[in-house]
């Protein structure tokens, strides 16, 4: 976490960090327009959820890793998306990603799976564990044993299968179809300069836990899109250190960054000259649209996945990330101890706990929707972005070529400061 200024903050971040200031005088809340409810459907049908796969997870860029989970020289595999695919970072310090999957029988090329998260494994080449063909880091075939056996096959056409890959603000984005190259920094539509200013990318890797819960994927990120429940959910644990849902949000397209203000704010307020100053203030959660978070605790971030291997399962990826002058083992029981509090009780004993005891209680017919009030609003443009993707509305920004006809729509728009829709 930077206590340094190196350049002045965004001024959409700046802008941000004054209606917070404002919020924090008068008192009043921002609010959305209206209440709303989403239907039970859409957590447990199904047929929804094959929508989401082939409309949403199919086609859009989604967050796989922190760029310094792939080192140059590196693979890593990737499986959350339901197909397997490996994250490579050649000498050039480009990251692409492929199929992980041999060209010759169809070997994985790297083990995926097992009780521990993923990490990068250190490589000069992929070799296929089955009957050792070779690849280069950058997917070209470089070595067949006894290739002579293989006449009649080109070898040209054994490249390693390439998925659209790119990288910005500290992230690294693939898409799970083979398709056309798309910029990240344009699919973030400005958030990349807020992660920028904060210091992602060069934020170093502590823990990473990969779990499957179950409940539907959109209940745990409801859970991270308002402030609402922090004074009763999390009442023993993180509610003594913020306020009672006074949250500011902007909008980046279907994306947002949000400042949940922390009772400090409300003690003494100085405008934030360095990301220290403003985790202090307020906790930034920006939300990468579909399916990512970044929350920026007082001393270090959480990065979590939230995918979709079935209607009624969440796999929850958090790679918990810290400063780059604190990785010292001096620091080690520190982020050990924050980490216990934060993952095993926050999140996994509040949060996610919340999500899967809502999902059981689905299927009783109790409620045909959840219904969200107006401090909820972000919860509620997050679904309508859901439907409009599902629906074929809402592509993602950054794609040279869409693959869906598209009409306007108001989510599109690059980064914009404004209290509602
Ligand atoms: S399946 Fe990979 S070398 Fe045979
Ligand atoms: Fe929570």
């Amino acid at each position: 976490m930077s206590t340094t200024s190196p350049s002045p903050m965004p001024a959409t971040l700046a802008d941000l960090v004054q209606r917070l200031d404002q919020a924090r005088q008068t008192g009043v809340r921002e609010m959305g327009d209206a209440t709303g409810t989403v239907p039970v459907g859409h957590y447990n049908d199904p047929v929804h959820w094959q929508r989401e796969q082939e409309a949403l997870f199919a086609q859009w860029p989604v967050v796989a890793a922190h760029s310094a989970e792939l080192p140059a020289g590196s693979a890593l595999p990737f499986d959350a998306l339901g197909v397997p695919i490996v994250l490579t970072r050649s000498a050039d310090g480009r990251a692409r990603a492929f199929f992980n999957v041999c060209r010759h029988r169809g070997m994985a090329l790297i083990a995926a799976g097992g009780p521990q998260p993923a990490q990068a494994k250190t490589c000069r080449s992929l070799v296929c564990p089955y009957h050792g063909w070779a690849y280069e880091l950058d997917g070209r075939l470089r070595h067949r044993l006894h290739a002579e056996s293989f006449d009649g096959l080109d070898p040209a056409t054994l490249n390693l299968v390439e998925l659209p890959c790119d990288e910005a603000g500290g992230l690294i984005f693939v898409k799970r179809t083979p398709g056309p190259a798309f910029s990240a920094a344009a699919f973030l539509q400005g958030l990349d300069a807020h992660m920028d200013w904060m210091g992602l990318t060069g934020m170093k890797v502590f823990r990473k836990v990969d779990h499957v819960y179950p409940a539907n994927w959109k209940l745990t990120v409801d859970a991270f899109l308002e402030g609402y429940h922090i004074r009763v959910l999390h009442r023993d644990t993180i509610y003594p250190f913020f306020a009672d849902a006074f949250t500011v949000n902007l909008h980046a397209g279907p994306h947002q960054d949000s400042l949940v203000a922390r009772r400090a704010a409300f003690e003494a307020f100085e405008p934030p000259s360095s990301c220290a100053e403003l985790c202090r203030l307020a906790t930034p959660t920006q939300f990468v649209f579909p399916n990512t978070f970044l929350i920026w605790h007082p001393d270090y971030v959480s990065l979590i996945g939230m995918f979709s291997p079935a209607v009624d399962q969440v796999r929850w990826v958090h790679t918990m990330l810290i400063p780059p002058d604190r990785t010292g083992e001096d620091w080690t029981p520190h982020w050990e101890k924050t980490f216990r509090l934060i993952e095993q009780t926050v999140f996994q004993q509040e949060d996610i706990a919340t999500a899967v005891a809502i999902q059981r209680g689905l299927s009783s017919g109790a409620n045909a929707g959840l219904h969200a009030g107006r401090l909820e609003h972000e919860l509620l443009r997050f679904h309508r972005g859901i439907d409009a993707a599902v629906e074929g509305s809402l592509s993602p920004a950054g794609n040279p070529t869409p693959a869906r006809t598209k009409r306007t729509c108001k989510e599109g728009k690059a980064i914009e400061s404004q209290k509602k829709l």
